[in-house]
């Protein structure tokens, strides 16, 4: 809760960071997973709307693209530092001749990047990865060229919002409560959909189901045709201002569809005078709808024994 509640000031620039020459790329990816993995999701729609016009790749798998090659930027970000996927991509980029630059707190990642010459850029111990996911945003958008002005100015909009978005986080966990929240996202709202996906999944140890517009509209409808699963969840559509006209139309339909099915909807959008602001306060709002969810159903939020246990597994195997 704490961290969450300065999730706004993690935001904040700290530090003067020299930018990375993407002028001069051939492209940019971005590896990591989980509470790390969706800093490069985020930044690659921010660049995209930025008008960044060279490819954008965003790794959650242990192969990297066969395009990224030499005079690609890389951006490798695992809060931990240890986390397999991650530490295999840093390990191929620098066969590769790609020395990516790295967000971490420590772990073989910081190791292994100093011990290769890479930039590495050290993050706040102590926290769970997705509850520092201010921290590396913010140094992975200023690497990238974004404005830290823009930065400030953002987190101080989250910040004056945050006893209204939790007002409203409060009533959406009530709503989703006992149901499996299906989240129908547009392109520009997919990454901040993730996160509430994670979100829920991590901190409420809930089921949570993210598709995506247009291509949802052509296949996962027509599941929800049938009553006895379509009970299990609960149905939200986001959507950005900014989206293809044709998409926001399609949120209209998706509306339509689903309430001749008898089932209302919840229409969810960001706030803000910009992109960046829109993005942020969406995805902050999942946070705390995660949070409230995870207190209704008397969990605690930070623990994922799960996951934890998987790793230790595959560290084993
Ligand atoms: C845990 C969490 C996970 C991790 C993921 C990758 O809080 O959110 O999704 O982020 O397992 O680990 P890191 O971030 O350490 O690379």
């Amino acid at each position: 809760m704490e961290a969450l509640e300065r999730f706004w000031e993690q935001l904040l620039p700290r530090e003067e960071l020299r930018p990375l020459p993407l002028e001069g790329s051939a492209g940019v990816v971005f590896c990591g997973m989980g509470g790390s993995g969706v800093v490069g999701s985020l930044c690659a729609r921010l660049l995209e709307e930025k008008g960044f016009e060279k490819p954008l790749f965003v790794v959650k798998d242990y192969r990297l693209p066969p395009a990224v090659r030499k005079g690609y930027a890389a951006l490798c970000v695992s809060y931990s530092g240890n986390t397999e996927e991650t530490l295999h991509n840093f390990r191929q980029l620098l066969e590769r001749g790609i020395k990516p630059v790295c967000l971490t707190s420590g772990g073989k990642l910081a190791e292994e990047a100093k011990e290769a010459g890479c930039e590495v850029h050290l993050l706040p111990g102590g926290y769970q990865p997705r509850f520092a996911l201010g921290f590396m945003l913010s140094k992975a958008l200023l690497l990238l060229g974004f404005d830290g002005e823009r930065l400030k100015k953002a987190a101080h909009f989250l910040k004056e919002s945050l006893p209204r978005l939790k007002e409203k986080a409060q009533k959406v966990a009530e709503r989703l409560y006992g149901y499996a929240p299906l989240l129908v996202a547009t392109p520009l709202t997919a990454a901040a959909a993730e996160r509430w996906k994670a979100q829920i999944n991590e901190n409420a140890k809930s089921p949570a189901y993210a598709v995506f517009l247009p291509e949802a509209h052509h296949n996962e409808v027509m599941g929800w045709v049938n009553p006895h699963l379509r009970e299990a969840f609960s149905f939200l559509l986001f959507e950005d201002s900014q989206d293809h006209p044709r998409n926001l139309k399609r949120v209209d339909v998706t509306e339509a569809l689903l309430k001749d099915l008898g089932v209302s909807p919840l229409r969810l959008k960001g706030e803000g005078e910009d992109y960046l602001q829109r993005l942020l306060y969406l995805l902050h709002l999942g946070d705390w709808v995660s949070v409230f969810l995870a207190e209704a159903y008397r969990y605690d939020p930070e623990t994922v024994p799960l996951i934890k246990g998987i790793k230790e597994r595959l560290s084993n195997a």
